[in-house]
């Protein structure tokens, strides 16, 4: 019984960013009002924690990383309703408040309570409920998944179906849901239409995924590894394209296959080259753009405003715009139902303490994504 009890467990603990995480044993202490304890069953690796440890996304060290989790609720502080002891769960960096202004809009799913734009990395309290070394640590976007236990805020924990497959659906936590989110939600992505996505991991693999399911008739796929190009093409890719292998701008290259250019473009790298590519890729007269991709910190997104007078459409979201509370238990019914398909984005798997070689997996290219087990 370790209810209301500090746990003693292993996390990956990134002290400095230019160095191997470090398996550390660490303190959990008991959730808090309004927070989860939860064991980590699962958690996915995704390219903005790769982002961080790269130095292009800035949070406050020394801090447990990982956010594409799932597991089961160990204990519940005072007040909690939504979950209890036992209940699968999902880990996701937006919280759903249903009381901010964005919550309260119909539309709004970026919930005024996240840390993600500018991560303070400590509990809506000030406090963080990890201690490692007798140091505190912060965690990543209000989830912090490399370890085996973790501390959450209610509102940030997506409430799961009894029979779901945590070693799968964790993928629902951020990767899946924010590509094919994007495409459905912020793109809606019309039937018969041409679409270009930019970057095919674990997200853009999504998003191709998502543009498949609203009906896209042509999905000309960007990367400048060619497996991840081959391996596009069994998800829906019709188009393989590798930049390096043109002299001209890529964007160019999209503009005369397509005749005008693509009705939707999607940016799912992180780097300003690519979004402006991205940008000038779609219809200059009615096409859509969706930005996903993390640019490193402080950049500027810099372009000719008649882009826009043309009349194309710039967007990007987070999570695929779902409301995540609301939404993504509809997306594990989804699954539940078959109606989408996790596998082929899994490409590895690996027990939790190699966490560092998924992130080699990663940077490497040989990944979509690695899932680690605990
Ligand atoms: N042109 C084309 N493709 C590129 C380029 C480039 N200049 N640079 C990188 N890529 C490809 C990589 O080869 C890889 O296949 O982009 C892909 C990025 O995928 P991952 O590293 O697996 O990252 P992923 O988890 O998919 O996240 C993508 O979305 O949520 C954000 O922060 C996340 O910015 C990141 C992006
Ligand atoms: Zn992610
Ligand atoms: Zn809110």
């Amino acid at each position: 019984e370790t209810t209301g009890k500090v746990i003693t467990c292993k996390a990956a603990v990134t002290w400095t960013i230019d160095a191997p995480m470090s398996i550390e044993d660490v303190e959990v202490d008991p959730p808090k009002a309004g927070e989860v304890r939860i064991k980590i069953i699962s958690s996915g690796i995704c390219g903005s924690d790769n982002h961080v440890l790269e130095g292009d996304f800035k949070v406050p060290l020394p801090v447990i990383l990982g956010h594409e989790g799932a597991g089961i609720v160990e204990s519940i502080g005072e007040g909690v309703s939504s979950v209890k002891p036992g209940d699968k769960v999902l880990t996701v960096f937006l919280p759903q408040c249903r009381k901010c202004d964005s919550c309260l809009h119909a539309k709004g799913n970026c919930c005024l309570k996240e840390d993600v734009r500018h991560p303070v990395g400590l509990m809506l309290d000030g406090t963080s409920r990890f201690t490692c070394r007798g140091r505190k640590l912060h965690n990543a976007f209000g989830t912090s998944t490399f370890t085996e236990y973790t501390v959450m805020h209610e509102i940030s924990v997506v409430k799961l179906d009894e029979a779901a497959p945590l070693e799968k659906v964790c993928l629902l936590a951020c990767g899946f849901t924010t590509g094919y989110g994007s495409a459905i939600n912020k793109a809606r992505v019309t039937p018969g239409s041409t679409c270009v996505v930019f970057g095919l991991g674990g997200v853009g693999s999504s998003v191709v995924l998502g543009c498949k399911a609203a009906g896209a008739a042509r999905i000309i796929g960007i990367d400048i590894n060619e497996e991840k190009l081959a391996r596009a093409k069994a998800l829906g890719v019709t188009d393989c394209l590798n930049p390096r292998n043109f002299k001209k701008p890529i964007q160019q290259v999209v503009v005369e296959m397509t005749g005008f250019g693509a009705d939707f473009s999607f940016e799912a790298i992180g780097t300003i080259d690519t979004m402006v590519a991205a940008l000038e890729s779609c219809n200059s007269s009615y096409g859509v753009c969706v930005i996903i991709g993390v640019a490193p910190e402080k950049s500027q997104l810099a372009f000719n405003p008649m882009q826009l007078l043309s009349g194309r459409t710039l967007k990007g979201c987070f999570l695929g715009d779902f409301k995540t509370r609301d939404h993504v238990p509809l997306l594990v019914d989804d699954y539940m139902k078959n109606k989408i398909n996790l596998d082929p984005l899994i490409t590895h798997r690996l027990p939790f303490l190699k966490v560092n070689e998924g992130f080699d997996l990663l940077r490497s290219g040989k990944s979509v994504r690695c899932v680690l087990s605990f």
